[in-house]
This record gives C-alpha cells, structure tokens and sequence, in this order.
C-alpha cells in the first residue's frame, strides 16, 4: 500500500505556497525510515547505510540523512562533489565506478572515500589516478539467473556490472600484490524486490564467498555491501517489506558465516529510504475527451520518468477526493510530444476537475533526479515538509534561463531570459 502518511491539507498547502508542478518531501517520514534501517540492523556492530545519492541528489535530504548516521553511495564526479559540500568525509563514502572517467577515481581517493571497482580493469586504472587503498571493494556478477527457491529474481548474466569469480579471483590477487589488506564485495542482483528473502540470499552469497576468497588469497574480509534493491509497495495490494525482518534474515546469515562477528555489513538503497516520503504535486489543466477521457496536468515526464520510461505504476489521489468513489476511468497525462507522456493508464479514479489538484505518490526516489528537458520543460521545484510542519523550498524550480545557460544564443538570449 503506497504511504498515505500525509493528509490531503499539507499538499493544497504547500500548493498554496508554491507554483505546482513540485516533489514535496517528508522531513519527519525519511527520519524515521532511516532509523528503522539502523535498527534493523542495529545487532551488526559495523552497519552504515550509503544512501544512493542518485535517487535523490538534494544536499537538504542527504544532510538529514548524515544526521541519522548515513553515508553516501556516489556514482560520478557530481555526485561526489555534492557530497563533500554536504559533509560527508572518508569512509563516509562510497564511489561505485562504472565505465568512469579516471578522474573519478582521483577524486575519490582523495576524499579517502570507498572505491567500489566494477571491472578488472579498473584496477589498473585506480592504481594510475589515486592509487590503491588498503581495503577495496569489488562487485560480483555470478551471471545466470539470481533466484531464491524457485523464484528468478533477477537476470545478471544479462547485466553489464561487476566481475565475474575468475575475474575476482585473478583481481584480488593483483591488488594483494599491489598492497590492499582487505576487500569488501559487492552485488546488486535485483531491483525494487519487496522480497523479504531477497538481502538474506545475497548476503548468503556474498559472505561466503568472502569468506572463500580471504581464505584462499590471504586477505581479510572486510565487508559485504548489499547495495540497494529492496522495493516498496507502488500499487495499493502490495505488502511493504519488514526491513526488520530483512535484518533478522541478514543476521542469522551473518552469525552462521561469522560467529565471531569481525565483518561490516554496507547497505545503498535509495527507493526504500525515500521512495514513499516523496509526492509529486501537480495541477489539473486540462480534459480532453476522445476515445478516451484524457487528464491533462502541469507535470510531465520531465517531473517523473518512471511511468514513461518503464511502465511503471505510480498510485494518484485527487486532493480532497480520496474517498470518494473511483467512477470514472482517465489517462493522466503530461504536456510532452510523447504519447508516452501519461502518469496513468485507464485508472479508475474519481471525477476529475480542471484545478483539482493531484498527488502522484512514491516519487522521493528515483522522480526528480532522472528529470529531463524535452520539449524546452524544465524541472521543478522541490518543496521540504519539514519535521515542524512547515514548508521549506530546497531547490528552486528551473527557468529558461536554466535551459538556455548552457547556450550561446546572445543577444537574443539576454532579451529572452532578462539575463546579462
Ligand atoms: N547502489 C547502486 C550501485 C545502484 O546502481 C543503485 C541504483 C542503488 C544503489 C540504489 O538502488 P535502489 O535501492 O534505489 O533500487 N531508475 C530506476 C532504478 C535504477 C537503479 C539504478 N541503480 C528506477 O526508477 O526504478
């Protein structure tokens, strides 16, 4: 069941305050999830949550983040830069390169930050920017099909990260050579799993083929990084994982292959942590009826991709309507030269009016950050509900004289932005 923690008064507040279309997100609701993730893992004594800086690249969210004791998985220079400026230090990060420019790796190394390498011959590349640490970590692809009893949960072997093992094993022994004491693991298997096994199972397999790998190569095993992947509940019928019971399954894994304790356990999610404490807002402009009843907002794809990008289901609620009945049937759509550009499909909801205002839910992740600039739209705003009950505006929306920064179109720019 998608979060209905907020009433409909906060977003035709915030509305109030700020042109639509906007991301508003809940100080309060990405606190707590936070603090349920430590607690649920809260038995290893070497547990930190990365959060995956992608999913939502705001430096108002990733400091409340630092407050509940996170660090950042970054994925490219910007990334990293924004979190320096956010405070994040040294083994606060996390850089998980992927056919990165090397200067990447430089400056990862010196913010002292982990280095995740998804190749072998980032190896090479790492030890000519920046040099090679003491402890490293490496990701595994086991190719195949990733599956827990009889469920496939995922298709590595079609997925371009990671090392495979003889790549793994021929690595660490050219790092052991090069220096490193120690080595983390790293696999990301499956995305947007509700599947409580998931973590469990890779854990499974991560911890003991490090436990492998250390014995053989004279190394220590320093962690396993879990990476991100646990899902949320989009549609109304779908259950929301227990990240407690997720820990307990880590647990009885982590205590079967390390009774003595001695490894870190390292988790980037980005949809679990913020996925449901995210909403994007946005206005009724237009109707239109053809053969379909057809919603038109002042949102688009630009706002939130996923429905276009993926088919993905995101849940709406009319502000003020939610329990009146879902008599009529729309496509909510979007402004752009896309026929793709529709929120919703044939969605059973109520009557809608021009004005009303709409609440698309579970956009904290992934919604803003893979925003675009097709047809000249710019990217809006994004609005904190702060733990107090106020609204903070965290990033202005773009202008046009945001798209058009980038150009050189002078004078007529300067006459068109009222820029200098
Ligand atoms: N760590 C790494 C190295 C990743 O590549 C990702 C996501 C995460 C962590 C966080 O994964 P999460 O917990 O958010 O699933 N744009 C897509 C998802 C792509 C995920 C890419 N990597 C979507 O909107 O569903």
């Amino acid at each position: 069941m998608p979060n209905f923690s907020l009433p409909d008064e906060v977003f035709l507040r915030a509305a109030e305050q700020f042109p639509t279309p906007f991301h508003l997100y809940d100080e309060q609701g990405i606190r707590n999830r936070a603090r349920a993730l430590n607690k649920a893992f809260s038995w290893c004594g070497d547990f930190r949550e990365y959060f995956a800086v992608k999913a939502l690249p705001n430096p108002a969210v990733l400091r409340i983040l630092k407050e509940e004791g996170c660090g950042l998985d970054c994925s490219s220079a910007t990334e990293l830069t924004l979190a320096e400026a956010c405070g994040f230090s040294g083994e606060e990060i996390i850089l998980s390169a992927n056919a990165m420019p090397p200067e990447e790796f430089s400056q990862a190394r010196a913010l002292g930050a982990y280095v995740n390498l998804d190749d072998i011959s980032d190896i090479e590349t790492l030890r000519t920017h920046g040099g090679i640490p003491e402890c490293i970590c490496l990701r595994y692809n086991p190719g195949g099909q990733f599956s827990i009893g009889n469920m496939i949960m995922g298709n590595p072997g079609e997925a371009k990260y990671g090392f495979t093992l003889s790549q793994l094993k021929e690595g660490l022994s050219v790092l052991k050579e090069l220096g490193i004491k120690a080595f983390g693991l790293h696999a990301f298997l499956s995305s947007n799993t509700r599947d409580e096994g998931y973590y469990p199972a890779l854990a499974e397999t991560l911890m003991s083929l490090g436990k492998e790998l250390a014995a053989e190569k004279g190394l220590r095993f320093a962690f396993a990084d879990l990476s991100g992947g646990i899902g949320i509940p989009y549609r109304p019928e779908d259950p929301e994982p227990d990240v407690a019971a997720i820990g307990e399954g880590v647990r009885r894994v982590y205590e079967k292959l390390f009774p003595q304790g001695g490894v870190g356990i390292k988790t980037e999610l980005g949809r679990w942590m913020t996925g449901p404490v995210g909403w994007l807002v946005t206005r009724v402009v237009h109707e239109k009826k053809i053969y379909r009843d057809y919603i038109g907002t002042d949102a688009s794809a630009v706002n939130l991709m996923r429905p276009a990008m993926y088919g993905a289901y995101h849940h709406i609620t009319v502000c003020g309507k939610r329990d009146l009945p879902a008599d009529h049937v729309y496509d909510i759509t979007g402004s752009l030269c896309e026929n793709n550009d529709k929120f919703a499909i044939e969605r059973k909801l109520p009557e809608i009016r021009i004005g009303d205002l709409l609440v698309i839910h579970d956009t904290g992740a992934h919604g803003w950050a893979m925003g675009y600039n097709y047809n000249g739209r710019t990217r809006s705003a994004e609005i904190l509900y702060t733990r107090e009950g106020g609204y903070r505006m965290i990033r202005r929306a773009e202008t046009a004289a945001d798209y058009f920064a980038t150009l050189d179109i002078d004078p007529a720019g300067e006459k068109l932005t009222g820029r200098k």
